[in-house]
């Protein structure tokens, strides 16, 4: 069963046609590029998929593709270019902070 689904990446519109049950960690690393969340451990536990989902950190493997209709979701791709990220970085460099522990 395929479902079209819209939502905003990084400030943009997207649409689709998917399995509503797919994983949005699928869905951005395949169908939009977005290779910055990663696959870790697939059942919600490392985080290395996170993404920015309506402003909260969500592990993006277990989100399916109609929990994120109607989203505005952001990848390290698009958060990246923010101000907000922009004064994070520089912060970070400015305290030598390198590894986790910051
Ligand atoms: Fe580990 Fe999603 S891959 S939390």
């Amino acid at each position: 069963m395929m479902e079209v689904i819209s939502f905003k990446l990084n400030g943009q519109e997207v649409t689709l046609k998917t399995d509503p049950f797919r994983r949005l960690l699928d869905i951005i690393r395949e169908d939009f590029d977005c290779k910055g969340a990663k696959e870790g451990c697939g059942e919600g536990e490392c985080g290395a998929c996170a993404v920015l989902l309506d402003g909260r950190l969500v592990n993006s493997c277990l989100i399916t593709a109609a929990m994120a209709a109607g989203k505005n979701i952001w990848t390290i791709e698009g958060y990246r270019e923010t101000e907000r990220f922009q004064l994070l970085k520089n912060k970070l460099a400015e305290h030598g902070s390198i590894q986790c522990g910051f």
